[in-house]
């Protein structure tokens, strides 16, 4: 008798929770979340959105409707994640004057037509939120943030699905201006009297509630749609930060998941943060990491060091003996010229080293100017900076979007000075075969005895100053410039977009005019190493400028 008494109890407790906790026994809520996603370009946007409503407590459903454009894989990641999956049929955009990327966006209205819910509230796949919003189920039939001045924005709404309106809305379609093309200005035209509307106010008592009619429409306060770019303009939220509920990255490309928004947006760590707490609801899935990329920075990652290796070894191989007795040579040499001259000009040793090896190249040059090319310095700073930008953009194409944003920045730079030490390499080793070509030539049309001695003083001389590390001071030098150049609002912890920006140009400029100086001197130096080995047969080792 006893026994049954407690089973009951507990069964009675079971229930009363389960009351208690809608979700508990896997019914449906009534009242959901909804997001769209169109590609797979969002379906992280996605899984963040769903982890941060998740983690503010709340138990709702989350739907989220996707068009044909997903792929199955996305689904699957969505639905073990805790998203249910609806399919719907895009909604073809009525506007022919429209961006591009607008196509599909009136698909957006079919949230009015979720009518199997009594109430949804819409967030764009890039909001996330921050603050439990199921507040917001208590708002009128359609509730949304006014922004753009007089105007709604569509990026967070609370609707009340109904047939009629959606019907309705369907029939307006083609006759109802837009000023954006897309939904969010057919909403403006169909909402004409809602800059009018009263704000949403969470905290009303419930006989308050319950005596009034329900509104048409309610304004919803910026705390629950604050866009990053009310942040960009002073650098903080201009409302109180403790009450912010939803942040939505809408600075134009500048979306939260790829990997260098985060260095230019400070709002982008909340999302990040959100991010790295994601589920392993797959394999591979774990802290938003997608399988087919982790394997891809694996590879791109390894790729390079495993080249300079291979390349290294190959040299080494090439010119055994040769090669270490070479290296020894020449780094004792360095050190010794270096000793020397860090003894002999005291504190302002860097710089000096750096105007003496101009000087020496200069007097050098005076002699050999009519052997140079005037145009070669022009060509190379030309080619350096052509280089730069290639290799910038084959970096930005090869880094996967959606990493971290540290491995996004380290990929960056390692395929950047990988790229482009290969192709300023290659230029720089052109020249040389092309000084070679020209010596020759001069060679052979005058050979006069006392030239050539003056020649072979001169080309000892400048063997010298051949295999030092000139080339290696002009790398390390664009490398760390390229460091320090973007780094900059880091270390003086600025935060702000445009100061940050700002200097990121100014280091920009700094670099670029090292970058002139350095490709100038390095192209003549290559051709006028090359105008005087012109026949030596060249064995060195062929990694490297030197
Ligand atoms: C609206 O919803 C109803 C029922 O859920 C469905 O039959 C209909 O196809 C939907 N309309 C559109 C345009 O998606």
């Amino acid at each position: 008798m006893k026994a049954n008494s407690v089973v009951m109890c507990w069964i009675i407790l079971v229930v009363l929770v389960c009351v208690e906790f809608e979700g508990c026994v896997g019914s449906k809520t009534d009242e959901a979340y909804v997001t769209l996603l169109y590609g797979d370009e969002f379906l992280l946007g996605v899984r963040v959105l769903g982890k941060s409503i998740r983690n503010t407590g709340s138990i709702k459903d989350m739907v989220v409707l996707v068009s044909d454009g997903v792929s199955d894989y996305a689904k699957t990641l969505l639905r073990a994640d805790g998203w249910i999956v609806e399919m719907i049929s895009l909604l073809a955009n009525p506007n022919r004057v429209r961006p591009k990327r607008f196509w599909g966006v009136y698909t957006k209205l079919k949230i009015f037509n979720m009518t199997n819910y009594h109430k949804v509230v819409y967030l764009d796949a890039d909001t996330i939120v921050v603050k439990n919003i199921d507040d917001l189920f208590k708002c009128g039939k359609f509730c949304a943030n006014l922004k753009h001045s007089e105007r709604l924005n569509s990026g967070v709404m609370v609707v009340e699905p109904s047939e009629t309106v959606f019907n309705d809305m369907m029939r307006k379609i083609k006759t109802t201006a837009s000023y954006t093309g897309g939904d969010q200005g057919f909403l403006n035209s169909y909402y004409p009297g809602f800059p009018n509307a009263h704000v949403f106010e969470p905290n009303l008592a419930p006989e308050v509630l319950s005596s009034r009619s329900i509104p048409e429409m309610e304004r919803l306060s910026t705390l629950y749609n604050a866009d990053v770019g009310l942040y960009m303009l002073a650098n903080k939220w201009m409302v109180d930060e403790n009450e912010l509920r939803v942040i939505h990255y809408t600075l134009g490309p500048l979306k939260p998941w790829d990997w260098w928004t985060s260095w230019l947006l400070k709002p982008v760590d909340v999302w990040q943060d959100v991010r790295e707490q994601l589920e392993e609801s797959l394999p591979g899935t774990g802290g938003g990491q997608n399988p087919k990329d982790s394997f891809l920075v694996k590879f791109l990652f390894l790729l390079p060091f495993c080249a300079l290796l291979f390349c290294c070894y190959h040299s080494f191989t090439k010119s055994q003996g040769y090669f270490s007795s070479l290296c020894r040579n020449s780094l004792c040499d360095q050190v010794r010229h270096l000793c020397y001259r860090i003894r002999s000009s005291g504190p302002l040793a860097y710089t000096n080293i750096f105007t003496s090896t101009t000087n020496s190249i200069h007097q050098l040059l005076n002699g050999d100017q009519n052997k140079v090319p005037g145009y070669l310095g022009g060509i190379s700073v030309c080619v350096c900076f052509m280089v730069a930008l290639v290799s910038l953009g084959l970096a930005l194409l090869i880094v996967p979007r959606q990493v971290m944003p540290w491995t996004g920045l380290l990929l960056m730079y390692e395929w950047t000075f990988t790229i482009f030490f290969i192709l300023f390499g290659g230029y720089i080793r052109l020249i040389y075969q092309w000084g070679k070509i020209v010596g020759s030539r001069v060679a052979s049309s005058l050979s006069h005895p006392e030239l050539s001695d003056y020649e072979s003083e001169k080309r000892h001389q400048r063997q010298m100053l051949a295999c030092d590390v000139a080339p290696w001071y002009y790398g390390l030098g664009m490398v760390m410039l390229a460091i320090a150049a973007p780094s900059l609002p880091c270390l003086f912890g600025i935060t702000a977009l445009f100061l940050r920006l700002g200097l990121m140009v100014v280091g920009g400029i700094i670099l670029a005019s090292f970058m002139t100086y350095a490709s100038e001197h390095l192209a003549i130096r290559s051709f006028l190493k090359g105008f005087d080995e012109h026949n030596i047969a060249r064995n060195s080792n062929s990694c490297f400028f030197c």
